[in-house]
């Protein structure tokens, strides 16, 4: 299996080593407790690239609610064992006093795509995650990263900063697994009781019914309205956002007119789950 490196000198000389081969680099960066999801980007980096380096850091930044950061689940030990049969490169796992030592004073902020959705709702967390992803973009040196649109707003930021910042990566977005009956895989879902697991479902499903009303020629906020009545319904104990947006720069829309997705956030069992459609 691969090597774990946790020191920054240790990743650049393998980096380097690489690239004096010639060889083409991907990062695939996550917050470990890994799941079939991040294990898509893993086989999409290998596609892409010659090496694939996978950083595992629980970035305290991005954090909004301390309890969440401590709740959230650390399974270092099975991250390497799923990540084993797929032949990665390297697995960096850096500690938090090498990602933000002593006197680290530096926010990268990006505006506008930040303001809405996920961005409205939890204060500070785009900023930890643009400061930490430029990091590891600038700690690995590779020439491709792959992010998932299960966090479609996240993978807009990122591609705005790498262009904003002229980092040398091209950003990969890859489609949203889903278990088989709809829903999201994210290691939130591990937090669901048997019920909420089981009514989860129902926010990808209204999300696809939203979309086919809105290609019907539905407005979004009475489409929105009675999918979250029928969320309520369900089990879900609120809908902090349903919306329909502009691919580009999620501004809101009412109709599906530009190239548009459906953006969803909802509590169920305590648990905030998010999810994302194209439509059309
Ligand atoms: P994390 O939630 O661990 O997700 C790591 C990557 O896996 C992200 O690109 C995310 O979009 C992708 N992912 C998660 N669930 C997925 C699914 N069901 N299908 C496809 N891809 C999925 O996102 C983060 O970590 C952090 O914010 C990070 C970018 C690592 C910065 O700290």
């Amino acid at each position: 299996s691969a090597p774990i490196l946790r020191d920054l000198d240790d990743l650049r000389a393998a980096v380097s080593d690489w690239k004096s081969h010639g060889d083409r680099v991907a990062v695939v960066p996550t917050m470990g407790a890994l799941h079939a999801g991040h294990l898509s980007l893993v086989e999409a980096a290998k596609s892409a690239a010659d090496r694939v380096i996978v950083t595992i850091f629980v970035n305290p930044k991005q954090f909004n609610r301390p309890e969440d950061l401590e709740n959230y689940p650390r399974t270092e030990i099975e991250d390497a064992e799923k990540l084993a049969p797929l032949g990665i490169d390297a697995l960096f796992v850096p500690g938090p006093e090498t990602v933000y030592p002593p006197g680290f004073a530096t926010t990268v902020s990006v505006a506008g795509l930040t303001d809405v959705l996920c961005g409205a709702h939890r204060p500070g967390h785009f900023d930890g995650v643009a400061t930490v992803v430029t990091k590891l973009f600038l700690m690995t040196g590779a020439d491709i990263a792959c992010f998932g649109e299960k966090d479609f707003q996240q993978l807009q930021v990122v591609r705005r900063l790498a262009r904003d910042l002229d980092i040398p990566i091209e950003i990969q977005g890859c489609p949203t697994v889903r278990d088989p009956d709809g829903l999201a895989l994210s290691s939130r879902n591990q937090r669901l009781t048997d019920e909420g697991r089981a009514a989860a479902p129902a926010l990808a499903q209204e999300m696809a019914r939203m979309a086919e009303g809105l290609l019907a020629g539905g407005g979004a906020t009475d489409l929105a309205r009675d999918a979250a009545v029928r969320l309520l319904a369900a089990g879900f104990t609120e809908v902090e956002y349903l919306e329909l947006r502009a691919l580009d720069d999620l501004r809101q829309l009412e109709a599906a007119e530009a190239p548009a997705r459906l953006f969803a956030a909802a509590w169920i069992d305590g648990v905030r789950l998010i999810d994302n459609i194209a439509v059309g």
